[in-house]
């Protein structure tokens, strides 16, 4: 329009709606570069700007600087789009603006800071760009607590296909690092995780990524050191590859936990885990699921699905210091503080694997398989384990089982699995 004298008022007006006032993003071309705000600012809303006017056939590129991020952001549609990290995002410490706004994962009554999808996108942090989720604040205020209300999850991908990530590093994740909800065909490599409390505050619950309804997913060259499991597939998840990666103080690799919601239908397909290292981690692999008894409701409380878990391997491992039992199969999760139960899931499992496992156990715990007396599990083999030193050279290894019926080549059990 021409700003005649006497549409001045609306020119202003205009010029002040079509200038993205709170948002820097330096567009030239199909590249929009994030200029950080600086000062502590939030920088959310030029994020936000910058992928939506980078939205498709584009790059957008964040600086080797420090983003703060303050308020929940929601990045979707995405169409061969290049995500160029070369600095640090560092989230917010308003526990209670985040715990009110986080976003809802859309399972388990969880939540998450950055909601992100769209096709063919390809993601590298160059080995320094940085995700920092402050998340000692979160480690103090849950104290401990299992899954507290509106902890956000840093990022999940979602609605995607054909995804790669490469060269980034995570650090003091406010909850789970990263979930993959509703994709297919990603690869996410040589990626770092550390969340470590400098309290007394344990950091439960850090889990590296988490997946549901998700088919072809690799991870490769992982570097992962929190407090819970470090990778854990959830319902229906198939064709999940894990290689090459190191795991540091957590649980290991956990297929679930799964079964959780009454009456509804699951599965996980095909997982292999392969040449891995595990240092202090409680398993090497486990499988969990709830009980066929509903206490309580997500995310502390649930059981009694139904589906199956089968075609499992972990193969390849080399572990020190494994701080319970290498191999371990659970149907006894139960809301926190429950017990028994544990003959009634009837969820499936079968086909798992555990195979040439070398290194040294903390105790003597070889494995520890609980099936439900509902579903007993067949096809279940430990084998390979010679390389492995207990903590006990005079003693046998444990074996604990109950309702598992071992495969060909297994080693036998020699107890039975009453632990939950
Ligand atoms: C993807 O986007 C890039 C620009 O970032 C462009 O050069 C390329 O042609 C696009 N690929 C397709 C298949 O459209
Ligand atoms: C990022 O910037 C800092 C200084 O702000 C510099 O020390 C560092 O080397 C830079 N990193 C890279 C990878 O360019
Ligand atoms: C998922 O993405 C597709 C393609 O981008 C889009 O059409 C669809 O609406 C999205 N679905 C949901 C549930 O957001
Ligand atoms: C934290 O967020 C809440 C809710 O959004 C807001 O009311 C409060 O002012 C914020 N506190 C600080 C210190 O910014
Ligand atoms: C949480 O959000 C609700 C609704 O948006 C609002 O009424 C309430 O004041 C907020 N609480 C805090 C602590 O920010
Ligand atoms: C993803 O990649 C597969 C295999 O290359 C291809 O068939 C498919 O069309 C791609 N999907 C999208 C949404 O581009
Ligand atoms: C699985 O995903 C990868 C990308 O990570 C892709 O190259 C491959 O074609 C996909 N496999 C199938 C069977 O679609
Ligand atoms: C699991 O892998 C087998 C081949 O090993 C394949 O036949 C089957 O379709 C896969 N299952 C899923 C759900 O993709
Ligand atoms: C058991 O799982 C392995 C690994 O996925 C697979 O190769 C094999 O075919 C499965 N066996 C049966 C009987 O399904
Ligand atoms: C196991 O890993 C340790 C380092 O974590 C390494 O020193 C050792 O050589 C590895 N052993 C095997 C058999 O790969
Ligand atoms: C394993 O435990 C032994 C004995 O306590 C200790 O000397 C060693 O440093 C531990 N190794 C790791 C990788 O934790
Ligand atoms: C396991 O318990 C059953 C009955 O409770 C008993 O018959 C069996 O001998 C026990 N097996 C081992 C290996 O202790």
């Amino acid at each position: 329009m021409v700003c005649t004298k006497a549409l001045l008022t609306l020119c202003v007006g205009a010029l002040l709606q079509a200038l993205p006032v709170y948002s820097r993003v330096d567009k030239r071309g199909n590249v929009c570069t994030v200029v950080p705000e600086g000062n502590g600012r939030d920088d959310s809303p030029s994020i936000i700007s910058a992928f939506a006017q980078c939205k498709k056939d584009a790059s957008v590129v964040f600086l080797n600087r420090t983003y703060h991020v303050e308020r929940v952001m929601s990045t979707h549609g995405l169409r061969n789009v290049t995500v160029d990290v070369k600095g640090t995002l560092l989230w917010g410490t308003n526990t209670t603006y985040w715990i009110n706004n986080s976003l809802p994962l859309g399972y388990q009554n969880q939540s998450v800071a950055w909601d992100f999808g769209g096709d063919n996108i390809f993601w590298t942090g160059h080995g320094y760009g940085t995700f920092d989720g402050n998340g000692q604040i979160w480690y103090d205020l849950a104290n401990g607590a299992s899954n507290m209300f509106g902890r956000p999850i840093n990022l999940v991908i979602r609605n995607t296909t054909n995804f790669t990530m490469q060269d980034m590093r995570f650090v003091q994740s406010q909850f789970w690092t990263m979930a993959v909800h509703t994709a297919e065909n990603l690869l996410l490599e040589r990626i770092t995780i550390r969340s470590v409390s400098n309290s007394s505050a344990s950091t439960l619950n850090t889990d590296g990524i988490d997946t549901f309804y998700t088919n072809n997913i690799t991870l490769r060259n992982w570097d992962v050191t929190e407090g819970d499991d470090a990778v854990a597939p959830k319902a229906n998840t198939s064709n999940l590859l894990i290689q090459d990666s190191h795991f540091r103080d957590g649980s290991g690799v956990a297929i679930g936990s799964i079964g959780q919601y009454p009456g509804m239908y699951e599965f996980i397909e095909n997982v292999t885990a392969e040449r891995i290292v595990c240092d202090r981690c409680r398993h090497a692999g486990y499988v969990k699921t709830w009980t066929g008894v509903q206490k309580g409701v997500p995310p502390n409380g649930g059981g009694g699905g139904v589906g199956y878990v089968k075609n499992i391997v972990f193969r390849d491992f080399n572990v020190t210091n494994i701080t319970d039992s290498v191999a371990q199969i659970t149907q006894c999760t139960s809301f926190e503080g429950q017990t028994g139960d544990c003959d009634t899931s009837t969820f499936q499992i079968s086909n798992v694997t555990w195979s040439n496992i070398s290194g040294t156990v903390s105790n003597n715990l070889l494995a520890t398989l609980q099936c439900s007396g509902a579903a007993p599990c067949p096809d279940i083999v430990v084998e390979g384990v010679d390389g492995l030193v207990f903590n006990s050279a005079s003693a046998r290894p444990d074996v604990e089982c109950s309702h598992v019926t071992l495969g060909p080549g297994s080693v036998a059990c020699n107890g039975n699995a009453t632990r939950v």
